[in-house]
């Protein structure tokens, strides 16, 4: 049974049609890049498989458990989470304090408000093991405004990790990073644990090699190629529409 089962879905905002028949299988431990143009549909097609904007149609199926329509709450409590195009932090929180509330948030605690010592025992460890595993054991109990870039989105990856999830889905983690701090980025993503699920849209060509097995591509909201990154990389269509002349030396694929 696919983990993540994307069937036929479609969704236009007015005229404009954003997503159009979009199918997508994942399967435990897949590293599964989506790639395309600005304005493509990419983080619409997040939104539709997070629960944060219902789709005109089709289906979206966690593990085969319908979930289209649901909420994001539900959605997540089904086992998906997923982190934003945009900064979503908090400044002057700590680095601790952001992880405990997101695990908070996506825990329920409902049961256990007679504990309140115990629970921030528990909350402070997972926490804790969420910072190793995103390297920010060093910033621990610093302010996030004091981070450098590169930390803040590895904090969001960690942020979106707090619950746990079985598929993870990351709108472009690499996005405004440096070279050393995309390399960093490969490292943890690649090193996440083998039975979460990863769906990535980036646009920085390293992170999507380096990271992924599996590539689909969009532009106007449809699909142009899918398979492995050889595939995609040799597929004529996608090298006229994106990866041909217009990928810059760096790997970074300029904006078409
Ligand atoms: N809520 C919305 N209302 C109207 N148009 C939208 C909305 N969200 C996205 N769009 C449009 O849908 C298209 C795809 O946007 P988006 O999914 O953000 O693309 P990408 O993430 O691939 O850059 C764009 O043309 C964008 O302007
Ligand atoms: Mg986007």
């Amino acid at each position: 049974m696919s983990q993540l089962s994307v069937k036929d879905i479609s969704k236009s905002f007015g005229a404009l049609s954003v997503i159009d028949k979009f199918d997508l299988e994942l399967s435990m431990g897949d590293r599964h890049a989506v790639i395309g143009p600005n304005g493509a549909g990419k983080t619409t097609l997040f939104n539709m498989i997070s629960g944060w904007i219902p789709p005109d149609k089709g289906t979206i199926e966690i593990e085969g458990l319908d979930i289209t329509n649901h909420s994001p709450q539900a959605v997540t409590q089904a086992g998906l989470a997923r982190s934003f195009q945009k900064n979503t932090l908090f400044d002057w929180l700590t680095v601790a304090e952001s992880l405990r509330l997101a695990v908070q948030a996506s825990s329920n605690v409902r049961f256990n408000f007679l504990q309140p010592a115990r629970r921030f025992g528990g909350l402070q460890q997972r926490a804790h093991e969420i910072a190793r595993q995103m390297e920010l054991e060093p910033v621990f109990h610093r302010e996030v405004r004091t981070l450098s870039y590169g930390q803040k989105r590895q904090l969001e990856v960690g942020m979106a990790l707090a619950c746990s999830p079985k598929i993870l889905l990351l709108d472009e983690p690499a996005a405004g990073t440096s070279h050393a701090e995309r390399a960093t980025l490969v490292r943890l993503l690649t090193t996440l644990p083998k039975n979460v699920t990863l769906l990535l849209v980036e646009h920085d060509m390293d992170v999507v090699f380096g990271v992924c097995s599996q590539i689909t591509v969009l532009n106007y909201g449809r699909i142009v190629a899918s398979g492995t990154p050889e595939e995609v990389r040799q597929d004529p269509e996608v090298r006229a529409a994106y990866l041909g002349e217009s990928a810059s030396h760096d790997g970074e694929v300029a904006h078409v």
